[in-house]
């Protein structure tokens, strides 16, 4: 396998808490050398190193999408495995985890395997996570040990909760003793039913029924109460898409009593809040919905000390033909891994002054620890060659219509952003090359 040098560039790697000019030598797939500007060139010249000049760019991990939603099996209309990997390569993203709500539901060891297959023409890392129970349906667990060696790297029934009691405490106690996390869609949906978007002022001027921050909150409790009740330090919960302050309090309060609970963020929840509805935008139609300015905040301000684990998009492609319907028609999702990268810069880094290290930390080093991606979100020696180079402060303007996706549904098409992708590598392998 051949070699290549990064050259010129800023590294930014959290995990070797280094932020400095420094060349990088991939080799067979890994980090071979990580060395001052200049110092890997003879050694680059041995190996024949194809060279790749970094000048004026950020050189990171590979992003960490630990959220997305790549639809195959079974709904290849709205995306493939192949489609949204190479959408995930164009945002910087080298490792994507992708939620079981697929046709069938991904409850299998076999299923879970399918989607590792090279036949499906992925372009990034693929983690599939397993359904927690039988058909996603929240009536009996799955085999989680049996997932596990296909290839699972967390469970969930994202898209719903797992909503009974029991079938929770089960959940959380024998993926504590896979060693898996368990993911949870927290949503009461006895709160949320034929509800559209977020409860407040909007949706009663819109005259649309709302999901109250509560229905959110009120799972987030009772499943640290649950965990608590476990006593098993193994145990870990993690909380997909957080939306509310409400549920960010929960959290905080669950790590300061020392449980292991960590939660994430998506991208248009901290950069968007429901008046982005505007007329019934079904572009702006999401689970959970977009909430209010006050929750917006929270969210940013736990991105900005640590008490979020990870920023995730909840990619999530809807054919042009079923957004196009009346918003209460219409199904929930965004598109995300195009522009969470630029939206996080953006939001985070220019708007809040979180430093560039920080914002890498949150979309790459520490989603992969979270779910224990060995070798990924780390550019230290001996990890896979996943590698993004951007321009920080470039701007760029994202059109849904050249999406390397399927879909098109983002609130988000036509806004001009900073951070753009100049070149991804997955494993030593150049899987994405903007053109600057
Ligand atoms: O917005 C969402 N889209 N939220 C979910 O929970 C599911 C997802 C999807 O699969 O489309
Ligand atoms: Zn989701």
């Amino acid at each position: 396998m051949s070699s290549i040098l990064i050259r010129g560039g800023h590294l930014i790697d959290p995990a070797s808490n280094l932020d400095a000019r420094r060349d990088l030598l991939l080799s067979a797939g890994r980090v071979a050398a990580v060395d001052a500007p200049g110092k890997l060139d003879a050694l680059a010249a041995r190996e024949h190193a194809e060279i790749l000049n970094a000048k004026g760019l950020i050189v990171a991990p590979g992003l960490v999408d630990i959220h997305v939603h790549l639809r195959e099996p079974g709904q290849s209309h709205k995306e493939t495995i192949a489609t949204g990997t190479a959408a995930a390569a164009a945002g910087g993203f080298t490792s994507v985890c992708a939620m079981p709500n697929t046709t069938p539901v991904n409850d299998s060891a076999e299923t879970t395997r399918w989607m590792q297959s090279p036949d499906r023409g992925a372009v990034v890392r693929v983690f599939p996570i397993a359904a927690a129970t039988r058909g996603s349906l929240g009536e009996a667990i799955t085999e989680y040990g049996a997932l596990k060696a296909a290839g699972a790297v967390a469970v969930s029934d994202d898209g719903k909760p797992i909503l009974h009691d029991a079938i929770m405490h089960q959940s959380l106690a024998a993926a504590a003793r896979a060693g898996l996390p368990v993911i949870q869609h927290a949503e009461d949906t006895r709160q949320t039913q034929g509800a559209t978007m977020n409860a407040g002022a909007m949706a009663f001027r819109l005259g649309l029924r709302g999901m109250p921050a509560e229905a959110e909150s009120g799972i987030v409790e009772r499943d640290i109460q649950l965990l608590a009740g476990l006593q098993d330090s193994r145990a870990h919960l993690h909380i997909a898409h957080l939306s509310t302050a409400k549920a960010l309090e929960a959290v905080r309060r669950a790590n300061r009593n020392g449980l292991r609970v960590t939660c994430e963020v998506a991208p248009h929840h901290f950069a968007l809040t429901e008046e982005a509805v505007g007329q019934y935008d079904s572009h702006a139609r999401m689970n959970p919905p977009l909430r209010v300015q006050s929750d917006r905040a929270a969210l940013i301000q736990g991105l900005l000390d640590g008490s979020v684990d990870a920023i995730a998009t909840d990619h999530a492609p809807h054919c042009v033909h079923e957004k196009e319907q009346e918003f209460e028609r219409t199904p929930n999702g965004v598109l995300g891994l195009e522009t969470a990268l630029g939206l996080a810069l953006q939001v985070l880094h220019q708007k809040h002054s979180l430093p560039l290290s920080r914002v890498i930390a949150l979309l790459s080093t520490q989603p992969a620890q979270l779910l224990h991606l060995t070798g990924r979100g780390s550019l230290a020696v001996g990890s896979f060659a996943d590698v993004v180079l951007f321009d920080a402060t470039a701007t760029w303007t994202y059109c849904a219509a050249a999406s390397k996706s399927k879909s098109r549904n983002t609130p988000f098409d036509g806004w001009t952003l900073p951070g753009k992708v100049h070149t991804t590598l997955s494993e030593g392998h150049v899987v994405y090359e903007g053109n600057s």
